[in-house]
């Protein structure tokens, strides 16, 4: 059957990303989550990769229609290594989260990543109409566009990267990072988190002899002109807001008075959860004697878990958990909770809503939107407040948050101390700076405005 129309001009929305649903149920986590929300309202088609397999044909496999349709294209194991674990995982990841010591360069890994990037564009090439948008998500796909204009295709294409554009001093430790601008360049839209990444990606690209800057901010290259602009994503803030006010009470069996901090990250090295756990230790080590003893809920479940660097950094945790409450726990006090376990979106979304603070500190971040569910969580009464690193992207939109450097202990673990003393009228004020934002650039204004400025490009 063909895939459904949808109201985007004439023609229909085509969604890539990586990771898509496959089940119907209402996908969990950052980017499934965001574009399920974007989708929803748009309609369109979304495509994604299939768990590996044996073998790996062309084309497009139907895994479900509603608002939207979903289908899958297939990778084969031996792909799933070089292209998702490798260089997607274990290259782009970490050189665009500022970590070039963490690079694990093969040629054959790049090999894979460019024949499912193909694969891609040619599924899409199979299914595309002249009037069709295409969206592609994040950094598992930047060769697609490049691919499909190979094939003759003239639709609008946008890239949205969720991650953070790398500096061009990093970005010299890719080995394609000669080609790197003829990929972006292969898009009409390239989409970016924050005026910082725009700031890095614009000082990359003049660094191509065959890139020029046109007025009004635009590249010409190669006979193609294209942009680089900042869309900083949202969350669906009223969804969430009702989910946080309809949870039930999460059982914590904590005293009535006793702080509580939390913190919820996929279990990943740019998310600075070590620094996160010595300054908890650096306050517990300070605070004053009769304060009420706090309590720091972690839920980090695991991801990428077949990649070294991620091994690495759940022994270090586990390390320092150890530690921390070995230094302080009590028998009936527990300072430290570092799940690991899955937790239900309604059940965090609850959590959210009993905590005093979030600690929301990543060393590196494209946006982070834990950072904006916590916000839509909180009641406007009796307001948490939310510590936001620097280099989170939601720093940029966010700055009622206590701002923070992760990597300074001791200035990090004031803002603790802060937090949980703020008086009510502060809480209040900075609560409803942060809520206006987030409750204004949701996901829908996210959606709306990518797609209004790539509808707007001439075909
Ligand atoms: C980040 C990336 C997404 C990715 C998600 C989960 O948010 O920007 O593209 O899907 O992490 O990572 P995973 O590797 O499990 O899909």
């Amino acid at each position: 059957a063909p895939f459904s129309d949808s109201p985007v001009g004439t023609g229909r929305l085509i969604v890539v990303s990586n990771r898509i649903p496959k089940s119907n149920e209402v996908p969990a986590g950052g980017l499934v989550n965001a574009m399920h929300e974007a989708l929803t309202g748009a309609g369109g088609l979304w495509i994604g990769a299939a768990d590996p397999s044996e073998q790996a044909l062309d084309g497009l496999t139907r895994i479900g229609s509603g608002d939207y349709d979903r289908a899958t294209f297939a990778i084969t194991e031996a792909e799933h290594i070089g292209y998702y674990l490798g260089y997607s995982n274990s290259v782009l990841w970490p050189l665009f989260h500022h970590r070039p010591d963490l690079l694990d360069i093969s040629e054959s890994e790049f090999e894979a990543y460019a024949a499912v990037n193909r694969r891609v564009a040619r599924a899409i090439a199979s299914t595309v109409k002249p009037d069709d948008l295409i969206w592609i998500q994040d950094y598992h796909f930047l060769m697609v566009a490049q691919e499909l204009r190979a094939l003759g295709i003239a639709n609008r294409i946008g890239l949205f990267l969720h991650i953070p554009f790398p500096n061009p001093t990093d970005v010299m430790a890719l080995p394609q990072v000669a080609a790197l601008s003829s990929w972006l360049a292969a898009h009409d839209i390239v989409g970016l988190q924050t005026m910082r990444d725009v700031t890095s990606a614009n000082e990359v690209l003049r660094h191509d002899p065959k890139a020029q800057v046109l007025r009004g901010g635009k590249w010409l290259r190669e006979n193609r002109t294209f942009s680089v602009l900042s869309f900083p994503i949202g969350i669906d803030a009223e969804k969430f807001a009702k989910t946080a006010e309809a949870a039930r009470k999460p059982d914590l069996q904590l005293a009535d008075d006793a702080p509580l901090l939390i913190g919820v990250d996929r279990l990943d090295y740019s998310k600075g959860l070590v620094q996160r756990f010595e300054a908890f230790d650096d306050y517990l080590s300070r605070r004053a004697k009769g304060d009420p003893r706090p309590t720091f809920l972690q839920i980090a479940p695991p991801s990428r878990e077949d990649v070294a660097a991620y091994q690495e950094i759940r022994e270090e945790l586990e390390r320092t958990a150890g530690s921390i409450n070995g230094a302080h726990a009590d028998l009936d006090w527990t300072p430290l909770r570092y799940v690991r376990r899955h937790v239900d979106r309604d059940l965090i979304a609850g959590l959210y809503r009993r905590a005093d603070a979030a600690l929301v500190t990543p060393l590196a971040d494209g946006m982070n939107i834990v950072a904006k569910e916590f916000v839509a969580a909180q009641d406007a009464e009796d307001p948490g407040v939310l510590i936001l690193s620097h280099f989170a992207g939601a720093a940029e939109q966010m700055d009622a948050a206590l701002l923070i450097n992760p990597f300074d202990k001791r200035s990090f673990s004031d803002a603790i101390d802060r937090a949980i003393h703020m008086p009510l009228e502060e809480r209040r004020e900075r609560h409803q700076t942060l809520r206006e934002g987030v409750f204004e650039k949701d996901i829908r204004w996210w959606t709306d405005s990518f797609l209004a400025r790539l509808s707007q490009v001439r075909p």
